[in-house]
């Protein structure tokens, strides 16, 4: 017997009140704020989906392991615990604690980076990226053609491009590649999976060539669940050993702890060469801590180490893949324009499509994120020109590729009618949406300006 109504499998034991403002109260925050949704105070937002990362609520099994937390500088139980999970799961030796995902890559790839030195990636994240080039290496972004066009349905859209791949071995040498990345989802490229059979091509293309191949795996257990449902070979497999076949195709990984692994803060560094591992121990030990605990404190290892477990859970996994899907489903329905098909972690709305009247310039995700959250108090972040815009030697904007407004789903926080609140939302957004008028940008920092960038509506 099946039903149809997927039901969140956990019932609620503690609460966290929201503070439901109206809408004048809001305007007010939002002008604050300066029309910039990072400016926000956490208890001004109804529905906070600005990012699943460090936001999910663990479990009660997990609040029990914080108060079991063995707090040892070194050699601490909790280590031991979450040690031995990470090694069954990725059956790598070297395992190095760190406090978050960025730590990990940045004693990875500050080891391995540096002038001359070319990564490739399906996609890097910002943080990925931030850290290769911070090095003084280059980062070339290889997805497949299909993941460029938010309309088409693939898949695999977060797949790597393996010709190109090929090509670009060749053109840079592998004496020059500081390493392949494959970032399981993609989450630059819209939360979307990478195929077991994409993973593994990669793998025999870096074995050939002999280039570090490394795993960013932060949402891996999602990615497992697309390849179970969506590749053939793979359907009679647990999430877990899928997991880990993927693990074994890779020489190393980092994670960012903050998504799969069910906490609130957390990360690691995975490797199989030793000599590599004892070159990122010392700096381990330098910037993070000692090589038991990272920059963790025994409860955070503790409950990583059941969160990781958790996260496997097919019931688990198939309401969250699941959930993530009924969002960008009704939100499709109701005629939003929504990258297609949806992924694992978060909705991705085309704001190009849906403000055509809105130039570049003018912002059009900015507009839907501070529309989204003057009506109904709900919190998203852009990912468009405003975080990727440049200039050009007149002072002319070149736009991102993509005006995309990403709504993040935190992991076990919000029920059904929360969602079913932020598909009404929309609905207003659609009732306005040919009179909603762009912003303009009146301060802006060289770097990294959609943290702090203030606008004003035109
Ligand atoms: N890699 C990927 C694919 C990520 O999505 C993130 C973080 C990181 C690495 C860095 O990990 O934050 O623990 O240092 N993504 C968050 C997001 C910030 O909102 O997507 P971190």
């Amino acid at each position: 017997m099946s039903f149809k109504t997927i039901i969140e499998p956990f019932r609620i034991k503690t609460v966290e009140p929201i503070y439901i403002s109206n809408a004048s109260e809001r305007a007010a925050y939002l002008k604050q704020a300066k029309y910039n949704t990072f400016k926000l105070k956490a208890d001004q937002v109804i529905i906070d989906l600005l990012t699943d990362s460090g936001t999910s609520a663990m479990s009660a099994k997990q609040w029990a392991g914080i108060m079991e937390g063995d707090e040892a500088y070194a050699g601490s139980n909790s280590w031991q615990k979450m040690e031995r999970v990470i090694r069954d799961l990725t059956g790598f030796d070297h395992i190095l604690p760190t406090h978050q995902g960025r730590a990990a890559e940045r004693i990875l790839y500050g080891t391995i980076g540096g002038a001359g030195k070319v990564f490739i990636s399906n996609t890097h994240f910002d943080t990925t990226r931030a850290n290769i080039e911070y090095s003084g290496a280059e980062a070339i972004d290889i997805p497949v053609p299909e993941a460029s066009n938010p309309a088409v349905p693939h898949p695999f859209k977060g797949n790597m491009d393996t010709e190109k791949l090929k090509k670009l071995l060749q053109v840079h040498g592998s004496d020059n590649i500081g390493a392949v990345i494959l970032t399981v989802t993609n989450n630059s490229g819209g939360g979307q999976p990478v195929s077991m059979k994409n993973a593994q091509q990669v793998s025999e293309i870096c074995k050939d060539a002999g280039v570090l191949f490394i795993l960013d795996c932060c949402r891996i257990a999602e990615n497992a669940w697309f390849i179970k449902d969506r590749e053939d070979a793979w359907k009679d497999a647990t999430y877990e050993d899928i997991a880990k076949h993927m693990f074994r195709l890779a020489d190393g990984a980092v994670m960012s702890a903050k998504k799969d692994a069910l906490v609130n803060m957390g990360g690691f560094l995975v490797l199989k060469d030793e000599k590599l591992a004892l070159e990122c121990t010392n700096l381990l030990i330098i910037t993070e801590g000692y090589t038991t605990y990272g920059g963790l404190s025994g409860r955070d290892m503790e409950a990583l180490a059941i969160g990781l477990k958790e996260v496997f859970r097919p019931d688990y996994l198939k309401y969250r893949i699941r959930s993530t899907a009924y969002l960008g489903n009704k939100l499709t329905e109701l005629g939003i324009p929504v990258m297609q098909p949806i992924g694992g972690h978060a909705v991705y709305v085309d704001a190009k499509a849906l403000y055509p009247h809105i130039p570049a310039h003018e912002y059009p995700g900015q507009t839907l994120a501070c529309r989204l959250y003057e009506l109904g108090g709900v919190r998203a972040v852009e990912i468009g020109s405003v975080m990727f815009g440049k200039y050009d030697e007149n002072g002319k904007l070149i736009p991102a590729p993509l005006e995309l407004v990403r709504l993040a789903i935190p992991r076990r926080v919000y029920t059904q009618s929360h969602i079913e609140y932020v598909i009404e939302v929309f609905e207003k957004i659609l009732e306005e949406k040919d009179n909603t008028k762009g912003f303009k940008i009146t301060y802006e920092p060289p770097f990294l300006r959609h943290f702090t960038a203030h606008f004003e509506p035109l």
